[in-house]
């Protein structure tokens, strides 16, 4: 029975069992990581993590629930249940794999710096800033924020629940630089091109997974080779051209 029932009490059924029996998969991901996961103004969600779990659903006949969270609590999320995966940027690293499973990387990123246009002549390098004078913005409980800390240690850091919270502070010039994921600073920058500057070169290494509950063999077989099938059928390439070459 114990293994069963996961640390938070919620009875961890195969995921596979559970979606088919309701018709429905239930991904979690947090609206707002463009060009991953948007909020329409009629209130639908689009990208290409979207796409690509309405693609997942579809292939095996059940319905795409979306389930926007906070990205704050959507480890929580996934563990008590509200969704059955995670399709939502997430980059696997070593602590968050000791919480839950991820399938093999579907995408690979790194962190980049948007920094406020009047730096452009001083800050050509993330390194130069790793000075006391500078305060750097990032979203809280993100790759960025820990990349922050770790290649920025002499700066101030402030940190926000949302990345659009955090990216405002340097178009309104508040801080001087935000670290976040290079397809979301590099399509950022390129709408707000009057603001921010982007330094492309990315300083970090981070494989983003899609992230199960623990202990669920099943499903995560499925995953790997739904993987595989898509990235070898053209359907991947299809929906990364969508969202990535435009
Ligand atoms: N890739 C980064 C991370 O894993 C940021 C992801 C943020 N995603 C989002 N939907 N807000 O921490």
């Amino acid at each position: 029975v114990g293994a069963l029932f996961s640390a938070t009490g919620y009875a961890a059924e195969p995921a596979i069992d559970s979606i088919l029996s309701s018709g429905e998969l239930k991904v979690c991901f947090e609206a707002g990581y463009i060009p991953f996961e948007m909020k329409t103004k009629d209130g639908r969600f689009i990208g290409f993590d979207i796409d690509i779990a309405k693609h997942m659903a579809r292939s095996i006949d059940v319905k795409f629930v979306p389930v926007n969270t906070a990205w704050d609590g959507i480890i929580p999320a996934l563990q008590t249940g509200k969704c059955d995966i995670i399709i939502g940027g997430m980059a696997i690293t070593p602590q968050r794999n000791l919480k839950v499973m991820f399938a093999d990387t579907y995408i690979e990123i790194g962190q980049t710096v948007l920094i406020k246009s009047e730096l452009e002549d001083k800050v050509t390098s993330f390194r130069d800033l790793n000075d006391p004078k500078y305060r750097l913005a990032s979203q809280i409980g993100t790759t960025g924020a820990q990349a922050a800390k770790k290649y920025f240690p002499k700066a101030t850091l402030d940190l926000f629940e949302t990345s659009a919270d955090a990216v405002l502070q340097v178009a309104n010039g508040k801080a001087d630089a935000f670290v976040y994921d290079l397809p979301y600073n590099a399509l950022y920058a390129s709408q707000h091109k009057d603001t921010v500057v982007h330094l492309d070169q990315s300083f970090t290494y981070e494989p983003l997974g899609w992230a199960i509950r623990q202990n669920d063999p099943n499903f995560l077989n499925f995953l790997n080779n739904y993987l595989v099938q898509i990235k070898k059928d053209g359907s991947y390439d299809r929906i990364y051209d969508k969202w990535f070459k435009s």
